[in-house]
């Protein structure tokens, strides 16, 4: 199955660092156009390519791996989806800047973000209403790439989740995530597994388990 990856920074980056570990073959992408990815493709070798949006878009599992704030913008110039699978590797927060004064009742202040009010929905809800006819599959979003970057930890495996409503796209990602080298764990469908592994509030959000 091909494989693009939209967006180049923390999260899709290092999703092709690990892919490109195991030889697996994507096409990553950013706004600024595959000239800029040259430094990436140059350390990671020859499985990860650097394409268009477009490029990347058109693959059988796209990961979405841009800010929550892009997603608009991003989504709706879509090509149709087909039954394409979407993995949702996003959180809804904002990303604050780093020089302005601190505000006292956002609790996510010390960590450079903030909530964004979804209006009681989970962000898997409102971002499947942004890609109509995919397969979403949220996964990859629910722990620092720091830490994702490594698959293996203390002689164990890291542990990935994942949910969705469709059961094929599932076992398609579930796939995917054992070729990376995770340990893949199923929480059911996105309107449970979404709300227990998101940032920032779920109850599995940033949660580092290690399989033995
Ligand atoms: N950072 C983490 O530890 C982490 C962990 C798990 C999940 N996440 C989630 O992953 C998502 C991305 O976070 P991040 O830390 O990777 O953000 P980031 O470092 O700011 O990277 C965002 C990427 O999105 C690209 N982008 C923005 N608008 C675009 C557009 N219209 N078309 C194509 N590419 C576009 C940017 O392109 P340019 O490079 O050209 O600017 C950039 O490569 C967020 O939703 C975040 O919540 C982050």
């Amino acid at each position: 199955m091909s494989i693009g990856i939209i967006g180049s920074g923390g999260l899709g980056a290092n999703v092709a660092r690990v892919l490109a570990k195991k030889g697996i073959s994507a096409t990553i992408s950013n706004s600024r156009g595959p000239a800029s990815l040259a430094a990436l493709i140059a350390e990671v070798g020859p499985s990860i390519k650097a394409g268009t949006v477009a490029e990347a878009a058109i693959a059988d599992i796209v990961l979405v791996a841009v800010r929550w704030e892009s997603l608009p913008e991003l989504l709706s110039g879509m090509p149709a989806w087909n039954g394409r699978i979407v993995i949702d590797g996003t959180n809804p927060v904002e990303f604050l800047d780093p020089n302005a004064p601190k505000d006292p009742t956002n609790p996510l202040a010390d960590w450079g973000i903030k909530a964004i009010d979804l209006g009681g929905k989970h962000s898997s809800a409102v971002f499947s209403e942004m890609v109509p006819g995919a397969r979403v599959v949220k996964a990859l979003n629910h722990l620092d790439v720091n830490v994702l970057a490594q698959t293996e930890a203390s002689g164990g495996t890291r542990v990935q989740f994942y949910s969705g409503d469709d059961a094929a796209a599932k076992a398609d990602v579930r796939k995917l995530l054992e070729a990376a080298g995770y340990f893949a764990v199923d929480l059911g469908t996105l309107d449970v597994g979404g709300p227990l592994a998101q940032l920032p509030f779920g109850p599995l959000a940033a949660i580092n388990f290690i399989k033995f």
